[in-house]
């Protein structure tokens, strides 16, 4: 229970890596708010984690005035938000050439911007109790140049950095922040995105030659909220199966997906 009692907001969680870390942080003791723009699978959610306590509420994380009003929500009932994991996403596949500025914004208000708004709503009630902790879940795709991931990926690349300037600027408030960089992982967003050949080539170039599960970001974010990472700060910890550290990769009994 090394979550004992702590406000938890995790936004999108809804489902996917987000629901999962919810499951995880109520295993540990924590009191969730689950908060997704999709209101009625944040209240389908909130019911499956059978918490004694917890809230439901709904948000876009892209304007501003939803996520001052879910804040709002949580102090007004909790008085404090111990723990946020800034989740909520949306994926993007389109190939360079052909994305429209509609797409472009549309992404990063979501991930970037929207993630933004989140962190400074919630660090400014985190001050005030000189505590907290803030786990921004970033991307794979922001450290490497996947094909299709120009937005998204430079809108995960923005979150890693502005998970260090949080770092610097609220260490002197006591408040934590790290980054998760999740590779791939079996959910919605990854099935909506990733075709036969993407799954292929994920299957090749991850050392550990699958996909990852919720559940193993959900680990790394109850490890981040914890006390025992408290001296770990401005980090991106990559859950990826060793995708990013993988450089050539001969396996003689597997042939890559483009031969
Ligand atoms: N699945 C992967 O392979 C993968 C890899 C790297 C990073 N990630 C990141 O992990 C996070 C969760 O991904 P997932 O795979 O669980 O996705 P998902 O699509 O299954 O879940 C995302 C959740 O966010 C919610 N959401 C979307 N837009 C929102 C908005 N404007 N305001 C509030 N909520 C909103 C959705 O309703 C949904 O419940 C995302 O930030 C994603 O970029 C996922």
């Amino acid at each position: 229970m090394r979550l004992q009692g702590k406000i938890a907001l995790v936004t999108g969680g809804a489902r996917g890596i987000g629901l999962a870390i919810a499951k995880a942080f109520v295993a540990e003791g924590a009191i969730p708010v689950i908060a997704d723009i999709n209101e009625q699978g944040a209240g389908q959610a909130l019911d499956e984690l059978g918490a004694s306590d917890g809230l439901a509420l709904a948000v876009n994380v892209a304007e501003a005035a939803s996520v001052h009003g879910m804040v709002q929500a949580i102090v007004d009932r909790y008085g404090r938000v111990d723990i946020l994991v800034n989740n909520a996403g949306i994926g993007g596949n389109t190939p360079f050439l052909d994305i429209t500025p509609e797409e472009w914004n549309r992404t990063i208000s979501i991930n970037l911007t929207g993630a933004f708004f989140v962190a400074q709503a919630c660090a400014r009630e985190m001050v005030k109790h000189r505590s907290g902790k803030i786990i921004n879940i970033a991307s794979l795709s922001g450290q490497r140049g996947g094909h299709g991931r120009a937005a998204y990926g430079a809108a995960k690349a923005g979150l890693e950095l502005l998970t260090k300037v949080m770092a610097v600027e609220l260490a002197e408030s006591c408040i934590n922040v790290n980054n998760i960089a999740p590779g791939a992982i079996e959910t919605e967003m990854a099935k909506f995105a990733h075709d036969q050949a993407t799954r292929a080539a994920y299957n090749y170039l991850i050392p550990m030659t699958r996909y990852g599960t919720p559940e193993e970001i959900a680990d790394a974010a109850v490890f981040l909220s914890s006390d025992e990472s408290r001296y770990i700060h401005g980090h991106t910890l990559n859950v990826d199966g060793g995708f990013r550290a993988a450089g050539l990769m001969f396996r003689g009994d597997k042939a890559a997906p483009s031969s």
